[in-house]
């Protein structure tokens, strides 16, 4: 498989529908700390959901207008970041992040989306790239801080998620202000 190696013995890849098991095996293990905060995580309930929710990505990947990878650490499943939307036309993509709860604090969404930004800005010639979080998500926009992304504003009641309507905080970064951040 391909890889790409992080730092901690940790390593991005592309995740596909026959990782269902392991990502079953994830999701489920960290259902609570994600629920919050992420569709998947009410969505992905046995290995039957994980894999279509993988298939639907793939098939997105196949037409490049998603791209979805995992972060492995020591062969285990821990994480992710994924381009739920990716738009070749506007040059505009969005990205997404999630981690188990025991890997946060040691930077690996961050190299993750550090890796995947310069490929979405060099290779793919995305102009814009845009960061949605709820408000109350600290971590997220930690991270959104941390790669250099500015706050445009929030969506006021945006989105459902378990059932509740939730605003959404809508952050950016640009390809001019990408290449002066790193
Ligand atoms: C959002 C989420 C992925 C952030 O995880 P995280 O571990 O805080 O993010 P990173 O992997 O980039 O790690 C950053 C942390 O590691 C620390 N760190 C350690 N080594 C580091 C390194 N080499 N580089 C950068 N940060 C490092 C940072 O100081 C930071 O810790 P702090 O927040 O206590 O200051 C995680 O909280 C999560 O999965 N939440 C639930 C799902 C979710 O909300 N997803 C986002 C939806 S919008």
């Amino acid at each position: 498989m391909l890889r790409h190696p992080l730092h901690d013995g940790a390593e991005l890849g592309q995740l596909e529908p026959w990782h269902a098991e392991q990502f079953a095996a994830a999701v489920s293990h960290a259902r609570e700390h994600l629920a919050p905060w992420i569709p998947f995580a009410h969505s992905v309930t046995d290995v039957a959901s994980a894999r279509e929710h993988l298939r639907r990505l793939a098939v997105r990947h196949a037409e490049d207008s998603c791209h979805n990878y995992g972060i492995w650490q020591r062969g285990k499943l821990v994480g992710g970041v994924v381009f739920p939307a990716f738009d070749t036309a506007t040059r505009t993509c969005e990205l997404g992040v999630w981690l188990v709860p025991e890997a946060q604090g040691r930077g690996l969404v961050t190299a993750a989306c550090r890796y995947v930004l310069d490929w979405a800005f060099d290779e793919r010639g995305m102009v814009r790239v845009e960061w949605r979080t709820d408000p109350r998500n600290e971590s997220s926009r930690a991270v959104a801080r941390r790669l250099g992304m500015t706050h445009e504003g929030t969506m006021r009641s945006a989105y459902v998620l378990g059932g509740a309507r939730q605003d959404s905080e809508v952050w950016s970064v640009l390809a001019e202000e990408w290449a002066a951040h790193r």
